[in-house]
């Protein structure tokens, strides 16, 4: 069945693995790519599906209405993935307002335009009869439940307790995807998954940051005591569920999304330093994160026992692989980090 898609943050690390994951499984489905380009978005990471008749490219920023609203008469989307978001904890330490706008008034936008064109009689305020088929689906964060100590996990019930800028704008953003289901009877889903790794996610995070230095033989800058603890998930384990969700979550649930695979920060270290053959003397411990979460754990049986969703990847695997693809895209990480990225845009688009 044909279906068009509008994955918003489809430039950025998460997003551009799931626009490519949808081309690939669903032949007949058309997927629009909303992104501002920030410095997360980089489109060189859709090179191999530029070309592709069923992908069209926007840049618009999530916040500007009007734009959304021209983007959505165009195209007229079916479903709506959201995955358009400020995303590093650390920036929105330093700089919280644009974690605040993007995060929040983007995703209140993005609801609003969507409900406009969905609802079968958008001028009455009291009608909560949808299109067939169209759906809101929220990718949000286990961030949003706070920290957790020795023991425990997150269920979909645990109550948000957000300690950072960015979990506090993400929870809130969950919330407003809640009350547009609750007030207006929008088809919405929310997925709040924990930490991913895989191909093109930007060095600023954990994996990728410790992996480039190791290749320059750069210090390791290990927070605190590196005895935090992430649940790690491979990215396209990730894309999986969010398609098993779209396609079969049911209405106005959320579904946590994790592997069972905690793991301390400086193991993960130690674990890079080893595949790539470095000393552990590039480790250096730094000053703590402020307001440093101290462990992160997603229950996920809700989606793995209601809708079939379990992930493939071993933690083992997955990052064999990924550390594998950092040594054979080094390029991409240098146009990354010295931002020639940014320049790519101009020069595929510019005459388009
Ligand atoms: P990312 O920072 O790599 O990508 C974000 C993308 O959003 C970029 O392409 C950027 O240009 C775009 N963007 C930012 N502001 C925008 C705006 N105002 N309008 C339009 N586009 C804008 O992020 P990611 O790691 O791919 O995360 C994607 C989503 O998944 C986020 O919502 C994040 O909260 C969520 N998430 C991430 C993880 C993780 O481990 N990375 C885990 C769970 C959930
Ligand atoms: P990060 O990848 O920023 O994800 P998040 O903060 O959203 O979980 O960080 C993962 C963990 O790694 C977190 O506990 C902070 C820690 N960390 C470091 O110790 N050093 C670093 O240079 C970075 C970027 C993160």
């Amino acid at each position: 069945m044909n279906k068009t898609i509008l994955v918003t943050g489809g430039a950025g690390f998460i997003g551009s693995n799931f626009v490519r994951y949808m081309l690939e499984k669903y032949p007949d489905y058309r997927i629009v790519n909303v992104d501002a380009l920030t410095y997360a978005g980089n489109p060189a990471n859709l090179k191999q599906i530029e070309g592709d008749a069923r992908y069209a490219f926007e840049k618009a920023d999530i916040r500007d209405r009007a734009r959304i609203a021209e983007i959505f008469s165009r195209y007229q989307p079916d479903m709506v993935v959201n995955f358009a978001a400020e995303s590093h904890v650390d920036r929105s330490i330093d700089d919280p307002e644009v974690f605040l706008t993007t995060n929040i008034i983007g995703t209140q936008v993005l609801l609003d335009t969507a409900k406009q064109h969905w609802k079968l009689h958008p001028e009455d305020k009291y009608s909560r009869e949808f299109k067939q088929g169209v759906k809101f689906q929220q990718v949000s964060t286990d961030e949003v439940y706070g920290a957790l100590g020795k023991e425990g996990v997150f269920k979909e019930t645990t109550p948000l307790s957000p300690n950072s800028p960015y979990s506090a704008a993400k929870a809130s953003a969950d919330m407003i995807v809640r009350a547009y289901h609750e007030t207006f009877g929008m088809p919405v889903n929310i997925t709040r998954c924990s930490n991913n790794y895989g191909p093109y996610q930007f060095p600023e995070k954990l994996i990728p940051l410790m992996i480039n230095n190791c290749l320059h033989d750069k210090p390791l800058p290990v927070y605190g005591d590196g005895m935090q603890i992430r649940d790690w998930l491979h990215v396209y384990d990730h894309c999986a569920a969010i398609d098993t969700v779209l396609h079969h979550g049911v209405n106005g649930e959320i579904y946590n999304i994790g592997g069972n695979n905690e793991k301390a920060n400086i193991e993960i270290v130690k674990l890079i330093l080893e595949t790539l053959k470095k000393p552990e003397s590039l480790i250096t411990y730094v000053k703590d994160r402020p307001g440093h979460d101290r462990r992160y754990a997603i229950d996920n049986t809700k989606i793995t026992t209601q809708l079939g969703w379990s992930p493939r990847y071993t933690f083992e695997d997955g990052m064999k692989e990924t550390i594998q693809w950092y040594l054979d895209n080094q390029t991409w990480t240098e146009d990354v980090v010295s931002g020639a990225y940014m320049a790519y845009y101009d020069k595929m688009y510019k005459d388009r």
